[in-house]
């Protein structure tokens, strides 16, 4: 055999060895857990043949506690970039079969420049991490290295999308990478993330709690909002990974994909016009008029589980991708709390970053009051959804179904905090606040000192405060809404509304960075 070729053989032979990562046996470990490996996922994620692996044969330097004696190649992650429905993505997986994915400073490095060649190049990143944390043989380097990925994500931050798949161990200060990205999926009963585990929760406050009550994929969807995202499988998990990336832009040059559809824009859809009960406490679904109105009734909700009184999520309307915020009479009346202002506020950040334009659907009767949540903030939580609207740039419509009262009007993307397109349907009530409460405040002294009278007081006032206030036209006379619209015609009349702010420029004031109420 020639030079060459034996060379070529080594090369061959080391590239299945790397492959094989820490070993056939801990491969299927990994499997028993029914957990996939590294590769395994990228094969899943990534257009087949696409994948372009970087730092294969990295090795780690440690030579503390007898590390000297094994160097895996490409040591505890996968690194490369590859395509999704043949668009680029710098991707990174976390490889647990080699020392448990804990984090080296050679990891570090190999993670770091593709979070640096996304941000070069403009492409999203996407990190699967299923890690035992911080490597504790070496130290401080380790530290060093979550530091440095810390560093890249929050540079890469509203420049390019970063997503976060958990689907495994995410534990410690390893936290905070994801938590620092645009989206976190997680995994039900395989994944978990948490800042301490439950054995040191036992320790410090008593508290007996499993690794899945702690920080499972079920509590951080529904309970923290932490995860996006919880899927019943690895598979799932990345199907939705993909699904999210159709709606997004590669980075804040450009805009979102395009989804051509048959869907006509002037679907008109009847339902609508009576889809509002007559009784204003009574509820309706949301979800019926957001599918309703998008292109083919498809809906990628985000945060499904989390603060279910908003609705937030991406669709299509005449195949371009928009952010839609929606409130949820169905759940709490539709009211805003603590949760659903942080929710939203979210998403409308992320949308404004990337371009994508926000379509508001408001029946709202206001905020949560109560101790919990002024104790809670809502004074601060809830003006970060108002400061994420209010500064956002990107093409906004609004729609107000049914109530839209007092701040919780102004907080959704009305016409004065720069919407750009505020439609109202008949029987939108734009208001200070609902007719029951404005009476009982305006006339309580009037009721009080002629109580037999009180109920007759109250009913005429009642229909006066209606009669006034619980329409859209008060609004329309103003200009505070630029139109009344039937509810039937209202998919024609958004994407209309879109279409004649494709081309929407504004600024706002030069400035080192903003300073919004975290
Ligand atoms: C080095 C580690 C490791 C770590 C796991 N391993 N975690 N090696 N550093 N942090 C190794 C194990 O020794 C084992 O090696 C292999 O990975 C698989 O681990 P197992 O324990 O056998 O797997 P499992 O039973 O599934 O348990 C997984 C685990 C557990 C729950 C993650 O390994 C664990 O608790 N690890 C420690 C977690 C931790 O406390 N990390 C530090 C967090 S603090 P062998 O050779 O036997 O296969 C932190 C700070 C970050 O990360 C700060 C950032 C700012």
């Amino acid at each position: 055999m020639s030079i060459q070729s034996e060379n070529i053989e080594k090369l061959v032979d080391r590239r299945v060895k790397a492959r094989l990562g820490g070993g056939q046996k801990r491969i299927e470990a990994q499997h028993a857990k029914g957990k996939k490996t590294a590769r395994e996922r990228l094969e899943l994620l990534l257009d087949p043949g696409s994948f372009e692996e970087f730092d294969m044969f990295m090795h780690h330097r440690c030579t503390n506690f007898g590390m000297e004696k094994d160097h895996p190649d490409g040591d505890g992650v996968v690194t490369g970039c590859g395509t999704i429905d043949g668009r680029l993505v710098y991707v990174f997986a976390q490889d647990f079969t080699v020392n448990g994915g804990s984090l080296s400073k050679t990891m570090s490095e190999k993670i770091t420049k593709i979070q640096d060649m996304a941000v070069r190049n403009g492409a999203p990143c996407i990190g699967l991490n299923d890690s035992g944390g911080a490597r504790i043989q070496e130290g401080i380097d380790a530290l060093a290295g979550y530091a440095e990925i810390f560093e890249r994500n929050i540079l890469a931050s509203g420049v390019v999308p970063q997503i976060s798949g958990i689907f495994g161990p995410c534990a410690g200060g390893a936290v905070y990478s994801p938590a620092l990205t645009d989206f976190t999926l997680m995994v039900k009963n395989t994944s978990y993330m948490f800042l301490t585990g439950p054995a040191v929760v036992k320790s410090v406050t008593g508290e007996e709690v499993s690794q899945e009550e702690l920080g499972g994929a079920s509590v951080h969807a529904s309970k923290s909002g932490v995860a996006h995202f919880a899927t019943a499988s690895e598979e799932e998990g990345i199907k939705t990974i993909k699904k999210l990336l159709s709606y997004i832009p590669q980075n804040n040059m450009e805009t979102a994909p395009e989804k051509p559809t048959t869907d006509p824009i002037n679907r008109v859809d009847d339902a609508l016009n009576s889809i509002v009960p007559d009784n204003p406490n009574k509820a309706y679904d949301m979800y019926a008029v957001i599918k309703s109105i998008v292109d083919d009734g498809d809906f990628f909700e985000i945060h499904k589980d989390f603060a279910k009184n908003i609705i937030v999520g991406f669709a299509h309307m005449n195949g371009k991708s928009v952010g839609i915020v929606a409130n949820q009479p169905n759940v709490l009346a539709g009211v805003l709390d603590i949760n659903a202002s942080r929710k939203a506020a979210r998403f409308v950040r992320f949308c404004d970053a990337f371009n994508i334009p926000l379509v508001t659907l408001v029946d709202v009767p206001g905020f949560l009051p109560g101790t919990q949540q002024e104790y809670g903030a809502i004074i601060t939580n809830g003006a970060k959804l108002l400061y994420a609207y209010g500064e956002a740039t990107v093409p906004k419509v609004t729609v107000t179904l049914r109530k839209g009262y007092g701040g919780a009007h102004i907080v959704m993307s009305c016409k004065q905090l720069r919407g750009d397109i505020n439609y109202a349907w008949p029987s939108a009530q734009i208001a200070v606040m609902g007719a029951d409460g404005a009476v009982n405040i305006l006339y309580a002294k009037d009721m009080k000192e002629d109580p037999e009278n009180a109920a007759k007081i109250f009913d005429e006032k009642k229909a006066e405060y209606e009669e006034l206030f619980s329409n859209p036209y008060q609004a329309a006379q103003k200009g505070y809404v630029d139109d009344v619209i039937e509810p039937r015609n209202t998919r024609f009349r958004v994407i209309r509304a879109l279409e004649s702010l494709a081309g929407k420029r504004q600024e706002i004031p030069a400035k080192k960075h903003d300073n919004l109420p975290l």
